[in-house]
């Protein structure tokens, strides 16, 4: 104190000491750089207020006051449908426990047709768009997602369908194959403009967040989840919901079919993305709001433990493993009222996870600690990152087809 009591006496240097405190208050107190910046440079993203949902199945009565009386209109008479939807609402509450039973969520939907599909029936839609669902034993998340996601989608006036891509055996569980059958089963059925693929547990929270696609550019919608504090929870990610157009996901052939078991797989999609000249498009985060179903590690979907391997392969693999590589054995399709249960069979992991004995409660095994997922994402991506190093660029982005000759020939080669 005695060393530095001449420079305090000096008014000048009081005044400057006080004045950095104050400077460095206000800086944390705005957020750090990030608030300062959003401060000083104005943002343009959209505001939302979270804190007042609305219901999820707000403006959809005056829908069905439409069905009775106009049973079956020509198309020809129908208006393009507005873009944006009058109906959207912005955020919507999510109701994660005890959903209703599929009985009480179809006449919630009175204009839901079998395979879980919609079409607005009083304006002609400009999007068209499969919702694809890799799933196995999940009732309740199933149920939740339905409760939600057909209001949430009627609002935004889009003509969607839902499939449920089961797995049928006992095998690991394998996302990303089963996404490669459930993007070729869509498109058999219909002229699928866009395809979004979607965890059985994510519901959307804003209905400004469109299930539309990007005309060049594979979409990665699920930017903001609560359960990374609404954040990406690094750069890269490319799980939850993303959305690819057939023509997209031609450039990338698809996705792998080699990843058993959790995690790995939505890196080798986003490396795919990349590796083909095409990159990744986000929308706000403001709106890109989703909340996660809260669960246990599932049994028959471990972690698995070959996915740094075969992600340092990425680069090498893409080309010959993918939608030119798929297959499997489609034991049944089935029309239920709220979605198409497409029952697969794909195969067996080639190299199963050993069977443990049971552990103990106050074992640390990994499968048990929830948080242990978000941590290993770390892992994973600087381990992703560092493998695929990109030739940005290297492959052309080749101009997307309008014309309708084209579109047929790409849907063939889904196919
Ligand atoms: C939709 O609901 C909101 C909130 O209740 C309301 O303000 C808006 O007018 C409704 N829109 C239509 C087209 O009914
Ligand atoms: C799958 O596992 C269940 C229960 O562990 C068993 O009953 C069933 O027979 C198995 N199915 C096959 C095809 O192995
Ligand atoms: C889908 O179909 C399979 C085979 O019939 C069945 O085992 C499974 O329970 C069905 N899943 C759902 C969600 O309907
Ligand atoms: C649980 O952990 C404690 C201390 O870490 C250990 O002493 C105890 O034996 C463990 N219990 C079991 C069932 O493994
Ligand atoms: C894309 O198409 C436009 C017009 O159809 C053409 O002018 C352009 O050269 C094409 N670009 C490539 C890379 O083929």
């Amino acid at each position: 104190m005695l060393c530095c009591g001449r420079a305090l006496d000096s008014p000048c240097t009081l005044a400057l000491l006080v004045g950095f405190q104050f400077a460095f208050v206000l800086y944390f107190s705005l957020g750090g750089f990030r608030g300062l910046v959003s401060v000083l440079v104005h943002s343009s993203e959209p505001e939302f207020d979270y804190s007042r949902p609305h219901d999820v199945y707000t403006n959809l009565s005056q829908l069905g006051a439409l069905l009775p009386s106009h049973p079956s209109r020509p198309e020809q008479q129908l208006r393009g449908c507005l873009l944006p939807s009058p109906l959207l609402v912005g955020p919507v509450s999510v109701h994660l426990s005890s959903p209703l039973s599929l009985e009480e969520i179809k006449e919630k939907n009175p204009l839901v047709t079998p395979g879980g599909h919609y079409r607005p029936p009083d304006c002609e839609p400009r999007h068209h768009t499969a919702i694809v669902v890799p799933y196995r034993n999940r009732q309740s998340h199933l149920r939740a997602l339905l409760y939600h996601l057909h209001p949430f989608l009627q609002r935004q006036q889009i003509h969607y369908g839902i499939y449920i891509v089961h797995q049928s055996g006992n095998s690991t569980f394998n996302r990303a194959k089963l996404l490669n059958v459930g993007v070729r089963e869509a498109l058999k059925e219909e002229d699928w403009g866009c395809i979004f693929l979607h965890d059985v547990d994510l519901l959307p929270e804003n209905d400004h967040n469109t299930y539309t696609c990007h005309p060049q550019y594979p979409t990665h919608l699920s930017v903001a989840m609560d359960k990374f504090r609404y954040r990406l929870p690094y750069p890269q990610y490319f799980g939850g919901v993303s959305a690819i157009t057939p023509d997209q996901y031609l450039k990338m052939n698809g996705f792998p079919n080699q990843y058993w078991g959790w995690g790995g797989e939505d890196d080798d999609i986003a490396a795919r993305v990349r590796l083909s000249g095409m990159k990744i498009v986000r929308p706000p985060v403001a709106v890109g709001h989703y909340k996660m179903i809260k669960h246990k590690g599932d049994k028959g979907n471990e972690q698995n433990p070959r996915r740094f391997d075969l992600l340092k392969h990425t680069r090498l693999n893409w080309r010959s493993d993918g939608l030119n590589s798929l297959t499997y054995e489609l034991l049944s399709k089935a029309l239920e009222p709220l979605y198409t249960n497409l029952s697969v069979n794909i195969g067996e992991d080639p190299q199963p996870p050993p069977k443990k004995p049971a552990l103990p409660k106050n074992a640390s095994h990994p499968a048990a600690k929830p948080n242990n997922r978000d941590k290993d994402k770390g892992t994973l991506e600087r381990q992703s990152t560092q493998a695929v190093k990109l030739e940005e660029g290297h492959l052309k982005v080749t101009n997307r087809s309008s014309d309708v000759g084209q579109k047929a020939a790409m849907k063939q080669q889904i196919i």
